[in-house]
């Protein structure tokens, strides 16, 4: 579907979001025909830019990330909605100079008086633009013209701050007007998951406790924290993808079918999960923290996180972190779901991996690996998207019954010639168009902090996390955590 008439307001419209993600996904969009050609893109930010450089500027982080889509007639088109206000948060005349060049976009270009102000700045900023967006009267229009707000993660740092900041934005805002972006939630082998398990008959007849040993999702990422200091020092891994990717990874393995895919049903169901979620009661045993030190990533030597420009040379900020948590209901009863994530680990990549049991009987003479009849189902969110099923198969020849394990593979990029969008453009998208369904909830947010709060309290009593050397998969702690339960992580 094509977006009616409508702008975006960008605020940190000079930040590393807006550069590499939010620009190229508006105009890819645009390049593929979604957006109406009246169109209008304003930045708002303090440099004191012409209109001319702003429009400069996003050419060339356009052309820097849609490198094989970048086409100078799309570009031009785009570009003559483009608008700029410098100013400050806390400057009521620049606000006024928004909402007379908004006016003026409605006017000139027929943007209608719909607009999207999307927050690409930190939390604290929030109530602030917030109040005004409420000032200057762009927060809410009389006519029955749509304004919407786009939050960026995080959502606070705790519940009681992501209760705080939900209180100020919805004294502006109506609550069915805020969209919360968790962009993997617009990743599509994410939304394939619904499709794995809710259009198929093989997968849902088993995809519980009595036939599931557990469940591991991983998000590693090979990258480090340089650049990006002030945002993740202090914060930390479980806080900046546990609380929202991973949370929402494991409520959408979890949860039954919804009734369809209309937001409210969506939401009860991951709801239900995130409810069920039980902690561990010891999290010594069940939970790890790592920090990365000097090591290489491929041929790359690279520092450790403690030398990183920016951050506190005493950090206990963990730049991994492992737990373990399980699901109080009748389908996951006793099924543990481990999360990882980590910052330079051995490659970038995110998996769902669900684990089976292993047969109850295996009446062959050899058990090549300690793995031999643990089926599993891997959902390959990045890169490399597809699903890998794990089994058992004969070694060919010889008169033994010699069983291997072997895997069988789905891969998009083989088996569609069709490209996938990237996730912000799906999520801008849905805002422009209204529809909520890849957007969490309040709710939902409060209780993935509902999770998270007693770990990271428990962790703020323990010091330094356990050094990790760069371009390894973690700590000893992670491993040992499993090892308890008589597992191990799988190796993407
Ligand atoms: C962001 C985190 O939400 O996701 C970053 O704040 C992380 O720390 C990023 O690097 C990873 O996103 P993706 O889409 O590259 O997996």
């Amino acid at each position: 579907r094509i977006a009616g008439p409508c702008g975006i307001v960008i605020f940190g419209v000079t930040g590393d979001l807006s550069r590499k993600k939010l620009l190229p996904a508006i105009y890819d969009l645009a390049n593929r025909g979604l957006l109406p050609p009246s169109f209008g893109l304003t930045g708002f930010a303090r440099r004191d830019w012409t209109e001319d450089h702003f429009i400069e500027f996003v050419r060339e982080n356009v052309m820097a990330h849609c490198r094989t889509t970048f086409r100078e007639d799309t570009f031009r088109q785009l570009a003559s909605g483009i608008r700029f206000v410098q100013g400050s948060f806390d400057d009521p005349a620049a606000f006024a100079r928004l909402s007379d060049t908004v006016s003026e976009l409605d006017r000139q270009r027929g943007t209608r008086g719909n607009h999207a102000f999307y927050m690409s700045v930190p939390p604290r900023a929030f109530p602030v633009v917030s109040r005004q967006l409420a000032d200057c009267g762009l927060a809410k229009s009389a006519d029955g013209a749509w304004r919407r707000v786009i939050i960026e993660k995080p959502f606070g740092h705790d519940l009681t701050s992501a209760r705080e900041l939900d209180r100020v934005v919805s004294e502006v805002f109506d609550p069915s007007s805020v969209f919360r972006i968790d962009h993997y939630l617009g990743k599509e082998t994410v939304q394939n998951l619904l499709a794995l398990r809710f259009a198929n008959m093989m997968y849902e007849p088993i995809w519980n406790a009595n036939y599931v040993d557990h469940v591991q999702i991983t998000m590693a990422e090979d990258i480090g924290v340089a650049g990006r200091a002030g945002y993740y020092d202090g914060i930390g891994a479980a806080r900046d993808v546990i609380q929202n990717h991973l949370l929402q990874l494991m409520a959408l393995t979890a949860m039954e079918e919804p009734v369809s895919f209309a937001a409210a049903d969506l939401t009860a169901e991951k709801t239900k999960v995130l409810s069920a979620i039980r902690l561990p009661r010891d999290l010594a045993a069940h939970t790890a923290r790592g920090q990365y030190a000097a090591g290489w990533q491929g041929s790359e030597e690279v520092c450790g996180y403690l030398d990183e420009a920016g951050i506190d040379p005493d950090s206990t900020t963990e730049t991994y972190a492992a737990i373990r948590l399980d699901v109080d209901t009748r389908r996951w009863a006793g099924v543990p779901f481990y999360l990882r994530c980590g910052k330079r680990l051995g490659k970038r990549v995110t998996e769902i991996a669900v684990v089976f049991k292993r047969a109850p009987h295996l009446p062959f003479e050899s058990t090549a690996t300690r793995e031999l009849g643990k089926n599993a189902i891997v959902i390959r969110v990045q890169p490399d998207e597809g699903v890998t099923m794990r089994f058992g198969a004969k070694v060919p020849g010889g008169t033994a019954m010699e069983v291997r394990d072997v895997s069988m593979d789905f891969s998009y990029g083989r088996s569609f010639t069709e490209g996938s969008p990237e996730a912000y453009e799906r999520l801008i998208l849905d805002v422009l168009l209204g529809e909520p369904p890849l957007f969490p909830t309040t709710r939902e947010v409060e209780l993935s902090w509902e999770i998270l709060d007693p770990i990271e309290e428990f962790w703020s009593t323990l010091g330094q996390p356990q050094p990790y050397r760069a371009g390894t998969w973690g700590p000893a702690e992670a491993d040992e955590m499993l090892a308890r339960d008589g597992r191990h992580w799988r190796m993407p």
